[in-house]
Parts: structure tokens; C-alpha cells; sequence
């Protein structure tokens, strides 16, 4: 297990990523809230951070406890801290050191650059510079303007460097988190999506005993995979709803309830579409919207949780991003739409939580999802957000809109899979704008919606990119959503990357 100290850095995240690549797990805290417990630490790296080590309020903990200690891997502002506070010399640097460049100098027969050559691409993002490393330093490699790109202090293993390894733009990033990691700190690389299974679920077994435990399904990725593990951690004592909100894709209802029911989980459909569309009648505000399907949602699985006796625990699909978020030193960041996962527990449903999943990352919920058998199909579904529709349909809601939707949808989504685009695209679907515009259709002047269609290409949602679909493709399935859906004569198609635009309209 590797200690990742962080001290607010935008790239925190990939050094996780970075460690749990080499199958090595690893947990992220903040650097002001580190674990009482050391002992299953094996291996600590420090992160970078925005502050400027000179800074009065920047981070400045007491590593005593840890350095010396643990081997320790200290990155970008981790290595200026070292050097700060041990008799070295960090200064704020004449040059621009941001972006790539190249190591011109390595030490020799040095384990923690094994397999790295002079010329390798590093990445750097800084604007202090270390000067002098400290007392006991020793220079491990320099670029043409960073003298003091990477080092470590004799007599322990401690080491620091200036540039990101856990970019993907340092060529040799991952080598050098491995022989540090492996080489130096000798940390077994064994979380395998098996091994995180057979753990887990032994894990569930004991906390859950024969208690019975509700879960709501919504169709995607998390939710699936956390219901599977339960399933197998303790069978029919875990109750799963799912409910239809009447703003899901065309079918999807019925045919994700079948799925589930074929692998076996104790699922119940709920289908209380009537109850969602009616308190969203007249609501057109994006977050009123948001709120009155977030209330109906916790009545309804409320209602269906009632129904069952003796119920101790809510599980839920939390993954680890959003524990980060929850803990991590800025702050939950400012809410810009308001989606949560974690937190979501209503006062009134006094069930203890359980998350499965919470230390997963999404490419290794999915590792784990095929570990289990689930339909790869289901695993590599885009991401749909929870209000479904109702956040493609700009303006006030009303059941016509929302068929006319999925039906555009549809044709959209079937389109990008039948011409092999659908896994090329993070994310796809079409939006219902308030808007009517003409057209001529035969003879005959039309005065009707429009829709657009937007795809992305993104890692995780926080920025994303507008897909180059093919213009054949565009041309295809703009011509069949005009010609089969009623009330739709015109489709455009969204090029805003986000940001600034963000991936759904509301
Ligand atoms: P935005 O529009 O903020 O979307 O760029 C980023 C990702 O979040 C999804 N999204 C939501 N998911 N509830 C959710 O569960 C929501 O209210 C919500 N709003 C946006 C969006 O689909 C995209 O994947």
C-alpha cells in the first residue's frame, strides 16, 4: 500500500492512476490530514501543489513521522519542500519552466533512473526553482535549464524530483515510479481486479453477516458492478431496486431490468415514470429540475425501501473520485451543477453505508465489472446522467417532448454503433431545443423542433472535446431523425468543447 500525501495539485489524481497501472494500490490524503496508522504504508509519495514553498500559507506538515521512515518519492513542490527546509535553496526562477523538456544529464548507476536515457522527455510545471539542494542532496539529473531536475538525500531513501512523472508527456514517468516503487521500495505490485474481488468480497461477507442490505440500480457502470459484488458477497440479503424515472433512453427500462434479472440479482422494476413527469410539469429552471427529480427519486426508493423489513444497510456506487473530491484539500470544489454522489443519504433513511467500489478508479471498476462476467456491453456504456432527459429537454418537460427525444436518441445512438463510432465517442446524445424553426417537407411549410447532437471525447467528464464525427455519418443520421421523427425538421450538430461550454446543455 503506497501513501499519497496531497498538497493540492491538479495532477494528485494521476499519480494515483500512475501506481494503480503497475498494479501497486495506493490512497490519496490530504497533507494536513494524514493516517494515525502508518503501519500498512509501504512506500509515500508527496504531491505537487500550486502554493509556492516560500509562501507563508503555503503547506508546510511535519514529516517527521513519515521521512526517514518510508521510502519517500517527493514530486515538483514535494522535492522544493525537501530542499527548503533541509539547507537548500529554492528561488523563484528566471525562465518559464512549464512544458516539456529533456534530461541532458543523468547519474550514473542509479537505481531510481534505471532505464532512463539522457534525452528522455519530462514535463515540468513550475515557478520556483531549487537553487541548492540540501545538505545531504545528491544531483540525480538536470535539463538544459533545471540543474536540479531530480535527487535524492544520502543516507536514506528519499527522493525528489522536480518534473511530473505521473504525466503522460514524461516519457519514462511510469519507469521511474516503478523502480522507485518496485526496485527501491520493494512494494508488492499485486491489485489485480481478481485479487481486489476475492478481497472484497470476503471483506463484504464479514461486515455484512446476514444482514440485508437495499441498492438502487440506475443501468450504469457503478451501480451494475456494485450490485454484482454484493450479489456475490451475500445473495438474495441484497435487495435491488431500480426505478424508471421516465426520463431514461428509448427501452431502456425494460431491457436493462431483463439484463439484471439474467445475472441473477434480486431486482425490483419500479416503474413510477407518471410520478416524475408530473412533478416536473411547468419546471424549466436546469437545477429546479435537478432538485424535484433528486426529491421524487428519494419518495419513491423511500416508498419501495419501506416495503422491505429489517433492512440494515444502503449500498451505493460510490467511486474513488468522489471520495477524493469529498476529502480533498480545497475543498469539495464549488458546485457548478448540483450532482453528488457521495452524501446522498437522506436524514430520514437511517441505514448504515457501504460502498464497495470507493478505492476504484472508473477503468478499474470496469476491469473489475469483466472480472465478474458482466456483458461488456453494459461495461462500456457511456456515462448518462441521472436526471436522464430531462436535462436534454432545454425548457419545460411534457411526455410528447421526452418521446420525441428518444426516439432522436435512438437513432443517434444505434447510428454511432452500427458504424463502429459508439466506443470511439465518451459521450453521445441528442438534446431537444426550445426552438422551432422552418421547413419545407413535400409541398408543405413546417414549423417544427430542433435537436442537436453532441458527442465528446473526454477521461472524465471535467473537460471534453467535440468528436470529428464523419460528415457521411452526420449526413445519415440527420436525414433519418428528419424523416422518422415527428415534430423534428431540423438537426444541428455541437462543436463547444468544455470548457467553456460544459458536455450537457443544462
Ligand atoms: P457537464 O454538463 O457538467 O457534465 O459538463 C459532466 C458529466 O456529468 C454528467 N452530468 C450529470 N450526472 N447528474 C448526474 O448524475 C447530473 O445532474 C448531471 N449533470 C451532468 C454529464 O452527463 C457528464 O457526463
Amino acid at each position: 500500500n503506497v501513501l499519497i500525501l496531497d498538497f493540492g495539485s491538479q495532477y494528485t489524481q494521476l499519480i494515483a492512476r500512475r501506481v494503480r497501472e503497475l498494479n501497486i494500490f495506493c490512497e490519496i490524503f490530504p497533507y494536513n490530514n494524514p493516517p494515525q496508522d502508518l503501519s500498512s504504508y509501504k512506500a509515500v509519495i508527496l504531491s505537487g501543489s500550486p502554493f509556492s514553498v516560500r509562501a507563508e500559507d503555503a503547506p508546510h506538515p511535519d514529516l517527521s513521522g513519515i521521512r526517514g521512515k518510508l521510502p519517500m518519492l517527493a514530486v515538483c513542490y514535494g522535492a522544493q519542500y525537501l530542499a527548503h527546509f533541509n539547507g537548500g535553496e529554492v528561488a523563484p526562477s528566471n525562465i518559464r519552466e512549464y512544458g516539456r523538456a529533456n534530461l541532458s544529464y543523468i547519474k550514473e548507476e542509479e537505481l531510481f533512473l534505471q532505464g532512463v536515457q539522457t534525452g528522455s522527455q519530462v514535463w515540468m510545471s513550475h515557478s520556483d526553482t531549487i537553487k541548492q539542494l540540501p545538505e545531504n542532496g545528491v544531483r540525480l539529473a538536470s535539463t538544459n535549464d533545471v540543474e536540479n531536475a531530480a535527487y535524492r538525500l544520502d543516507g536514506e531513501d528519499t527522493y525528489a524530483i522536480q518534473f511530473h512523472p505521473e504525466v503522460y508527456h514524461s516519457t519514462d514517468g511510469k519507469l521511474i515510479l516503478e523502480n522507485f516503487l518496485v526496485k527501491i521500495a520493494e512494494v508488492p505490485q499485486n491489485f489485480t481486479a481478481a485479487n481486489f474481488v476475492d478481497d472484497i468480497v470476503a471483506e463484504l461477507k464479514e461486515k455484512l453477516k446476514d444482514d440485508k442490505v437495499v441498492l438502487g440500480l440506475s443501468g450504469g457502470v457503478d451501480s451494475t458492478v456494485a450490485a454484482v459484488l454484493l450479489n456475490k458477497a451475500i445473495g438474495k440479503n441484497l435487495y435491488c431496486i431500480f426505478v424508471n424515472n421516465g426520463l431514461l433512453r428509448k427501452n431502456e427500462f425494460e431491457s436493462v431490468l431483463h439484463q439484471y434479472k439474467d445475472m441473477g440479482l434480486n431486482v425490483k422494476g419500479v416503474d413510477a415514470s407518471d410520478r416524475f413527469l408530473t412533478a416536473l410539469a411547468g419546471v424549466d429552471d436546469p437545477e429546479k429540475k435537478r432538485k424535484a427529480i433528486g426529491r421524487v427519486f428519494i419518495e419513491v426508493f423511500d416508498d419501495e425501501a419501506h416495503k422491505l423489513t429489517d433492512v440494515k444497510w444502503l449500498a451505493q456506487g460510490t467511486i474513488y473520485p468522489d471520495v477524493i473530491e469529498s476529502i480533498s484539500v480545497k475543498g469539495p470544489s464549488a458546485t457548478i451543477k448540483s450532482h453528488h454522489n457521495v452524501g446522498g443519504l437522506p436524514d430520514f433513511m437511517k441505514l448504515q453505508v457501504v460502498e464497495p467500489l470507493r478505492m476504484l478508479f472508473k477503468d478499474e471498476v470496469r476491469r473489475v465489472g469483466a472480472t465478474l462476467g458482466i456483458d461488456p456491453e453494459l461495461l462500456g456504456r457511456h456515462p448518462f446522467p441521472g436526471p436522464g432527459l430531462a436535462i436534454r429537454i432545454l425548457g419545460d418537460i411534457t411526455p410528447e417532448k421526452v418521446s420525441i427525444l428518444q426516439e432522436v436518441d435512438a437513432i443517434f445512438i444505434e447510428g454511432l454503433k452500427a458504424n463502429g463510432l459508439y466506443d470511439k465517442v465518451w459521450q453521445a446524445g441528442a438534446i431537444l431545443l426550445p426552438v422551432n424553426s422552418v421547413g419545407v417537407m413535400g409541398d408543405e411549410r413546417t414549423y417544427e423542433k430542433v435537436v442537436a447532437l453532441r458527442a465528446v471525447e473526454s477521461t472524465d467528464g471535467m473537460t471534453a472535446d467535440w468528436v470529428h464525427l464523419p460528415y457521411e455519418f452526420l449526413m445519415k443520421v440527420s436525414n433519418q431523425i428528419i424523416n422518422k421523427v415527428k415534430g423534428v425538421n431540423r438537426v444541428v450538430y455541437d462543436i463547444s468543447s468544455k470548457p467553456p461550454a460544459t458536455i450537457e446543455w443544462e
